[in-house]
């Protein structure tokens, strides 16, 4: 499908969901910037999740949020249980706001949703030269280390840096591969990558309904565990939005609104060497990019760089939708 008609699509059926036309903008071009990096596990996979939630009142489609200055540099953001597009993108932009007056900025949202992708946002502060990091809880799915029950979220650590080229953007889930993986692969029938997840009965398994049922393992064992705990500190307790394993499923936990928390910290980069970071940052990505290559590797890439070619490669292109997700569209009534 054509870029532009799908966007268009996508506008329609959230404004059918009683989105404003300005916020279903919003949403429209996250969810299509996702399939442009080939990040299908947080594209048009999961447009009829967020409009099931906003059908059960769960999402709140004519939010009030309320931004609360702190300090210049930092902001409180009630997101009203907004779409969580709509509050990130906000809160980012306070945050670069803030940034860009006092050299750093921190901002936190509560009462907000799923977001999508954290690259997204960094990807913002990026490119009004700022460094970034963007934290963010979400629902069980990692056992902390030593327990036999999911509690963690995959809770994704995302930090950004301006490199006079391409982004440099790491933004990794604290578990082995993201949940949206799982998730999709379950909806097209498809296998897992092996060790990954284990069952409920603690064996390794490739089945994506018994992955969701079981456990997805974290990066780096109890490091990652000890990862994904810091950031249901920074994005859950900080924030004062659910933390402990009380943040809610969206996709199949209906007794409530998902209450996420975010956390963005941008960074003037030039705040301690001024105009030599650029030069600094660029001989630092030389010098490693310059390194020996490993056996079967012509080229060491930055994190964000596939992604970024990744885009540029699609941006032209037509969308290729899944008969299912056509099905979807069609079914909440928009796409004939
Ligand atoms: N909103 C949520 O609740 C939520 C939760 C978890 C994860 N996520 C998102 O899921 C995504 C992470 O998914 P994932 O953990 O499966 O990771 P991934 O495999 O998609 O990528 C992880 C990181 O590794 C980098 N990378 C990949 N290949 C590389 C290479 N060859 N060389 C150098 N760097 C490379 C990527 O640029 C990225 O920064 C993130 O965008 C994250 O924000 C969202």
């Amino acid at each position: 499908m054509k870029i532009n008609f799908l966007r268009s699509k996508i506008i329609q059926i959230f404004e059918k969901h009683k989105l404003s036309k300005k916020h279903s903008k919003v949403c429209a071009d996250y969810l299509i910037k996702a399939e442009l990096i080939e990040a299908k596990s947080h594209g048009l996979t999961r447009l009829k999740m967020y409009c099931n939630r906003i059908k059960k009142k769960l999402i709140n489609p004519k939010p009030k949020i309320k931004i609360k200055r702190i300090s210049s540099s930092i902001s409180y953001v009630d997101a009203d249980n907004s779409i969580g597009f709509v509050s990130a993108d906000i809160g980012v932009a306070q945050a670069i706001k803030n940034a860009k007056k006092t050299g750093v900025g921190l901002v936190a949202i509560k009462n907000s949703g799923h977001f999508g992708l954290s690259s997204f946002y960094a990807e913002q502060a990026v490119k009004k030269n700022l460094m970034v990091f963007c934290f963010t809880n979400a629902p069980p799915a990692l056992a902390p280390y030593g327990a036999k029950k999911s509690l963690f979220g995959t809770n994704p650590i995302c930090f950004g840096a301006p490199t006079g080229k391409t982004p440099f953007i790491l933004d990794t889930s604290t578990s082995i591969i993201n949940r949206g993986k799982i998730r999709h692969a379950h909806k097209f029938g498809k296998k897992i990558p092996y060790g990954v997840a284990l069952n409920k009965f603690g064996k390794i398994t490739t089945n994506a309904r018994e992955a969701l049922n079981g456990t997805q393992l974290p990066i780096a064992g109890f490091k990652g565990s000890g990862l994904a705990w810091m950031v249901d500190i920074l994005s859950g307790v900080l924030t004062g939005s659910s933390h402990g394993g009380k943040t809610k499923d969206p996709f199949d936990d209906f007794s409530g609104p998902q209450n996420v928390g975010h956390l963005f910290i941008t960074i003037n980069p030039k705040i301690f060497i001024g105009n030599r970071y650029i030069k600094e940052i660029k001989k630092n990505i030389k010098l490693i990019k310059k390194l020996p290559k490993a056996k079967g590797f012509s080229s060491i890439l930055y994190p964000g760089e596939r992604k970024n070619n990744l885009y540029k490669k699609n941006l032209n292109k037509d969308i290729l939708i899944p008969r299912k997700i056509l099905q979807e569209m069609v079914e909440l009534n928009v796409v004939k």
